[in-house]
């Protein structure tokens, strides 16, 4: 592939959340393109007459940076939530042509909320500034920016001090600061010098950040590790073919889990100018890698194909891994159906994949067959076992990725929040009304807590009658109870991607 149209592939850049999808420059037949590419097969059309779902409704990109103080509350906010609430997303600036355009490639904002002492003392909301959302902001962009730069839309994590922006196939993460205002491309204290990924799992009993990189060109997948100091100490290369998009993976105390899912980049397509180059790719294999944490040979196992979307947490047991993760039937196109994003033949659900190394076999079993997504535990234990898992569910969100039949699977669990004991096998759904637009449940541990779910429980949700969104805050141990807060923002956080908990340092 030449310098050009890989730059073009790269340089937004985006692939994303919910789903995934890699990303490219815009351009105008681009649709057309990814289109001609596609197996006849496939569902053809949306139903809904040619409207942008992705663009539309709870969709709707914010127009404006806020910044209120000392918010409304309803309730009493836990006083030892003393931190960042942050969660992004796309939300495209100035757009010239919003049919040629994909949900992925919004420039990320992030938003977010300081609570302190029992107040909501500010929201803000804030583009991050890549050289490409200076310019439309008219702003200066500081230095020379990146090669592969894009507004970080897909994560945000607090990680040694910092708040990073993060997105995978290319651009490195962006530094924000503790208003929102970006700083600069982050390189992990210049040990990075190329592309990262948007789900990266910290663990605290090593205090080692893992990731597993992809770029179109690349001939393999990369497993980073950034040790106690914050700097890469680790890199190995696994070789992969076809160049396929990997949105997550696992990681366990032993070994990281590698998700080689049929959706590969399509050379021919990004050529063509497809805004996101990556097709369900039939002739290749679905796998998954399983490989020391410390690097070695790589064990494959073949396994049905899916569209694994987000691990919940993964484990050893025994001479078993356990990994739970969302995912969604196959095929999938990221690069959509028309619709300005990704298109899903089927609702995601929560599954668990039982990988036993003795066997040398893998066990698929569905934990929940209702709609779900962004699977989230007390990260206190990423890597060990959890008996805890919170999901969401917003009808809006499936809706645009619209099911075959174009039909939302189950109005009755749509919009939602859910919480997952694994130990019983059961679950609890704290329902919101239609239009609530419930995001990904980010799990804090109350100061002192002993159980695992001690803690609190925070996502943006909707208000419809007030028409703008709430941080709601539940306590995760009476998670169908009254709220204990719901903090009432100025506007209305679009739905959009992924999110942390950053405690004040
Ligand atoms: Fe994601």
């Amino acid at each position: 592939m030449k310098g050009q149209s890989r730059r073009r592939v790269l340089q937004a850049g985006a692939f994303a959340a919910v789903s995934g999808a890699a990303a490219g420059m815009t351009g105008g037949r681009a649709t057309a393109a990814a289109s001609a590419t596609r197996p006849t097969s496939i569902p053809s059309a949306r139903k809904s007459g040619g409207a942008l779902p992705f663009l539309e409704g709870a969709f709707t990109p914010a127009t404006k940076e806020l910044t209120a103080f000392d918010l409304d509350v309803t309730g009493k906010i836990p006083r030892d939530l003393d931190g960042r609430y942050l969660r992004t997303g796309p939300n495209a600036l100035g757009l010239e042509d919003p049919r040629a355009h994909h949900w992925m490639l919004g420039d990320g904002m992030v938003h977010g909320v300081r609570l302190r002492a029992g107040r909501a003392e500010w929201y803000r909301n804030r583009w991050v500034r890549s050289s490409q959302v200076a310019e439309k902001l008219r702003e200066t962009y500081p230095g020379s920016a990146p090669a592969d730069d894009f507004a970080c839309n897909t994560h945000i994590i607090g990680y040694k001090g910092r708040i990073l922006a993060l997105q995978e196939g290319g651009p490195l993460p962006y530094e924000l600061d503790g208003n929102l205002s970006t700083l600069r491309p982050y390189d992990f204290r210049s040990t990075l010098k190329s592309s990262f990924t948007a789900h990266t799992k910290y663990d605290p009993a090593a205090d080692e950040l893992h990731a597993v990189t992809y770029y179109p060109t690349w001939d393999h997948v990369r497993h980073l590790v950034m040790d106690h100091t914050g700097r890469l100490a680790r890199t190995h290369r696994i070789p992969v073919a076809d160049a396929p998009m990997m949105h997550d993976f696992a990681l366990t105390g032993k070994y990281v889990v590698i998700v080689d899912v049929p959706l590969t980049f399509d050379e021919q397509a990004a050529q063509a100018g497809a805004l996101v180059p990556y097709e369900w790719n039939h002739h290749h294999p679905m796998r998954l890698g399983v490989m020391p944490r410390t690097g070695g040979t790589v064990r494959w196992f073949a396994i049905d194909p899916v569209y694994f979307s987000h691990t919940l947490n993964a484990y050893d047991d025994g001479n078993r891994i356990v990994v739970e993760y969302t995912s969604m039937p196959a095929p999938f196109y990221a690069a959509g159906l028309g619709s300005g994003g990704p298109t899903a033949t089927g609702a995601p659900t929560l599954d668990r994949w039982t990988i036993d190394l003795t066997r040398s076999h893998v066990t698929a079993t569905r934990l929940d067959d209702l709609p779900q997504e962004f699977p989230r535990i007390n990260e206190h234990l990423t890597t060990r076992r959890h008996r805890y898992g919170y999901t969401a569910s917003a009808a809006e969100m499936w809706r645009a990725y619209e099911t075959v039949d174009g039909q939302i699977p189950d109005t009755k669990f749509t919009n939602c929040l859910v919480k997952h004991d694994m130990l019983r096998s059961t679950r609890q759904v704290r329902r919101f009304p239609a239009g609530a637009g419930a995001s990904e449940p980010v799990f804090v541990p109350r100061r002192g807590a002993r159980d695992e779910d001690d803690g609190y429980v925070l996502s943006y949700v909707n208000d419809p009658d007030r028409g703008a969104t709430d941080l709601v805050i539940l306590a995760a141990q009476d998670f169908t109870g009254h709220a204990l807060a719901r903090v009432h923002l100025p506007g209305r956080v679009p739905l959009g991607f992924h999110g942390s908990w950053v405690h004040d340092a």
